[in-house]
């Protein structure tokens, strides 16, 4: 979809459409809504961002929490949103034997255990090996490390979101 495209939707359709750009946190796509018209897809991210660095911590811890745990119980059971689902698949966190699922779900414990929100990381960019190398070395930071690190990885798992749905390609006006 283009610009023009998306800065005619009425706001239930933008949200249908760009609600779950950051994970199950469809208020930040509607709150930036009102901010139209965008002058780019990079115009949208920028909203997004300064709307997510606007929240106090506990609201950025908040964001962290919508988050599923990365080959967790919502993988197993087929409960991930469509873009949670493909992300992880293509870290190949669907394709795990049961002791590396076993592991990750013991990392995982731990990293909620001593932070109070999930391990987020841009699957994306990843690979079930380096989600595990990560996840290791990041519980040794602190709880502050932590926090601004998952939001930083938030807004690149956005950043990818979005560039899938905004295409500014002039011929294929959607
Ligand atoms: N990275 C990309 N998608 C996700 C997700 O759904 N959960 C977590 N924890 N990390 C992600």
């Amino acid at each position: 979809m283009d610009i023009e495209a998306i800065n005619s939707l009425p706001y239930e359709d933008f949200v249908s459409i760009f609600g779950n750009v950051v994970e199950r946190c469809p208020i930040i796509a509607a709150a930036v809504w009102s901010g139209r018209p965008f002058p780019s897809g990079a115009a949208i991210e920028a909203a997004i961002n300064a709307f997510i660095e606007a929240l106090p911590e506990s609201g950025k811890e908040g964001i962290l929490r919508c988050h599923p745990d990365l080959a967790g119980k919502d993988l197993q059971s087929g409960t991930l949103t469509p873009e949670s689902r493909e992300e992880q698949g293509a870290a190949g966190l669907d394709r795990m034997g049961a002791a590396e699922v076993s592991r990750m779900t013991r990392l995982n414990a731990e990293y909620k255990a001593r932070f109070g929100f999930p391990f987020v990381v841009c699957a994306r960019m990843n690979d079930r090996t380096s989600i595990v190398e990560q996840l290791r070395e990041r519980l040794g930071n602190t709880q502050a490390q932590e926090r601004a690190r998952g939001v930083e990885e938030v807004k690149e798992i956005c950043r990818l979101r979005l560039q899938s749905l905004v295409h500014s390609d002039q011929k294929h006006k959607l």
